[in-house]
């Protein structure tokens, strides 16, 4: 197996099946300091730098949290406006990177154009990590929910996945991307015109993923052991700030995941997965249920990032 040190954490089609597997196995070893909540020196001599160009919540902080947790330095931007690339000057993100990469030993950047953290990549000499880059893709939140997957049924091969919401969406891409890897028949659901693109699906028929598409969830859910949901009234992920305007609408009941529908359709031992934040496709009522995963999708958030972090610096082979 490649190691991982220095390496940039950009895609999933970047990972080998047996990678996959080392970093939940890394994952799992790293786990117990985060449940226990302890601080260890495992990173004492290394610094994040967060480079946000959009808002985040989890992925932001958990990459912090993570690197608190190992004992590690954190600094950054989390509002690109502040910096000189988001004012008059519009500095590009190789001028950027040139200074960041002084300012530590590992970048996470979350980024509104597609391909912004390849392009860091080039040009820093420390490893670059995808925080989400516009409808590209979102690494770091896919290995957590394989990580939750894993935990919490023990397999990963052998499981059907029902994914829900915005085809064009980064996480999509990502998980359609490391589903090639398993044997894990997908089914997608969305609305037309939030579907799989003719190019990617093609794409996908090439790395031999065993998928297909359905028009609403009644359809689809009864197979289904891992329900993976996204919002489809969402905002632009191109660009750097959509601030809500109005009435924004709700989410038709074909996209939706109700706790009748989850009573009375899904399997007894299905989980339930979302990478938040949410509108209304899972009502609150749904928390309080045996199939959801989505807080504990959370905490793993944290650990998947400890575990990557070790990897990329060398703290662990
Ligand atoms: N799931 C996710 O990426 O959340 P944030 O946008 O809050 O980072």
């Amino acid at each position: 197996m490649r190691s991982f040190m220095g390496r940039d954490m950009l895609s999933l089609k970047d990972l080998e099946r047996n990678e996959f597997f080392h970093v939940l196995d890394v994952a799992e070893e790293l786990e117990p300091i985060a449940r226990e909540r302890r601080n260890v020196d495992l990173l004492s001599e290394k610094t994040l730098v967060v480079a946000f160009y959009q808002p985040s919540t989890r992925t932001r902080l958990a990459h912090e949290a993570a690197m608190h947790r190992l004992g590690g330095h954190v600094t950054g931007f989390a509002d690109a406006k502040m910096t000189r690339a988001g004012d008059f000057y519009q500095e590009s993100i190789k001028d950027t990177v040139k200074m960041l990469e002084f300012y530590g030993d590992v970048i996470v950047m979350r980024h509104f154009q597609q391909g912004a953290p390849h392009e860091a990549a080039k040009w820093a000499s420390i490893p670059v990590i995808n925080g989400g880059d516009g409808w590209g893709e979102h690494p770091t939140q896919i290995l957590t929910d394989l990580y939750t997957v894993y935990r919490e049924k023990g397999q990963i091969d052998g499981l059907k996945w029902l994914a829900v919401g915005d085809m064009r969406m980064r996480t999509m891409h990502s998980l359609a991307y490391a589903l090639t890897q398993f044997d894990c028949p997908i089914t997608f659901v969305s609305p037309p015109e939030m579907s799989l693109t003719d190019e990617f699906k093609a794409e996908l028929e090439q790395y031999s993923l065993d998928f297909k598409e359905a028009g609403h969830v009644e359809e689809a859910i009864a197979d289904a052991d891992v329900i993976l949901v996204e919002p489809v009234v969402q905002p632009d992920y191109t660009k750097s700030r959509d601030e809500r305007a109005g009435d924004v609408g709700l989410t038709p009941a074909n996209y939706k995941i109700t706790r009748d529908l989850l009573a009375n359709k899904a399997k007894s031992d299905a989980i339930l997965l979302h990478s938040l934040p949410r509108m209304d496709e899972i009502p609150p009522d749904v928390d309080i249920t045996k199939w959801s995963r989505y807080w504990q999708e959370a905490f793993n958030g944290v650990v998947v990032r400890m575990a990557l972090l070790a990897l990329v610096l060398g703290a662990m082979e």
